[in-house]
């Protein structure tokens, strides 16, 4: 149910990606991408990996949990080797050996948001290596969270997921997500990123909508109110409600 979901999810991207004229992992000489373009391009890669990450913890989520076992094995290097593979698949891009054609912004951010969720993995070792301990607050969320705050610190684009309410106020929307997310959650649910140059043309902003399946509602469905296991008070969400949004936004020097 879930994979089907999902893979409707990437007809539904490639589609898009189509009508920008730019199919994934075809190789399009730089030269024929506008600077819009190639923006357009990379928001999505970087959309597509943090989402690859979020899966790659959510696989290894029982053995993140496992109150038994010290040494999980979930490594920096594990997690790498995890993300290089699904996102290969995913998209026809190995990580390890970018293809030349890709845009040069591109090329450099999609290896610095690796690395900053490499070094999220690292930083929670000794959380994760922990026994005696089941949950740890080490979910698809807080690595999402993390992650994109490292790589948005060192790069000009900012990267983050956020939702109306969120749980987190370093997730809370600007004004800009804040309008988008209103009028997302009046629409039928699509997986469709929506883009649009703001700021005359200067800045891309990019929001892909997140909805809520079964596996989310233990902590964000009903009964709203009622504390999770992570502490926070359920939403009182339903599957296919609207969970949110991965919010890309990348200001583009003028030529
Ligand atoms: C184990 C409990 C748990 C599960 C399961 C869970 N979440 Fe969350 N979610 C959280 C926590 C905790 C946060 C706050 C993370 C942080 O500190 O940044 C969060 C944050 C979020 C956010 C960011 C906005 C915010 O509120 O800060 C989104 C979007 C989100 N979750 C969507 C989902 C979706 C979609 C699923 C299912 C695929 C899911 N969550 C499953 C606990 C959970």
């Amino acid at each position: 149910m879930k994979r089907m979901r999902y893979n409707s999810a990437m007809k539904r991207l490639a589609c898009l990606l189509i009508s920008l004229s730019v199919a994934l992992a075809s190789p399009i000489p730089s030269e024929g991408r506008t600077q819009q373009e190639e923006s357009e391009l990379t928001a999505r890669y970087l959309t597509i990996l943090l989402n690859v990450g979020r899966l790659v913890v959510e696989r290894n989520q029982p053995l993140i949990n496992d109150p038994e076992q010290g040494d999980k094995g979930f490594t920096p290097d594990s997690f790498e080797r995890d993300v290089v593979a699904e996102f290969r698949q995913q998209t026809g891009i190995d990580l390890k050996h970018l293809p030349p054609h890709l845009p040069a912004l591109t090329k450099e951010l999609l290896p610095l948001l690796l690395e900053s969720g490499k070094q999220v993995v690292a930083d929670a070792q000794l959380v994760i290596n922990q026994r005696g301990i089941g949950y740890k607050n080490f979910i698809p969320a807080t690595f999402g969270s993390q992650t994109s705050r490292k790589f948005s610190s060192r790069s000009r684009v900012t990267l983050k997921q956020t939702t109306l309410n969120p749980r987190n106020p370093k997730n809370a929307p600007d004004a800009y997500e804040e309008r988008v997310l209103k009028r997302l959650a009046t629409q039928p649910a699509s997986n469709e990123p929506l883009a649009e140059w703001v700021d005359g043309g200067r800045t891309l902003r990019m929001m892909t909508p997140i909805y809520y399946s079964e596996d989310c509602l233990s902590c964000h469905g009903s009964p709203a109110g009622i504390l999770d296991i992570s502490g926070y008070p359920r939403e009182g969400a339903r599957e296919g409600d609207l969970a949110g949004a991965i919010s890309v936004q990348i200001p583009v020097s003028p030529p």
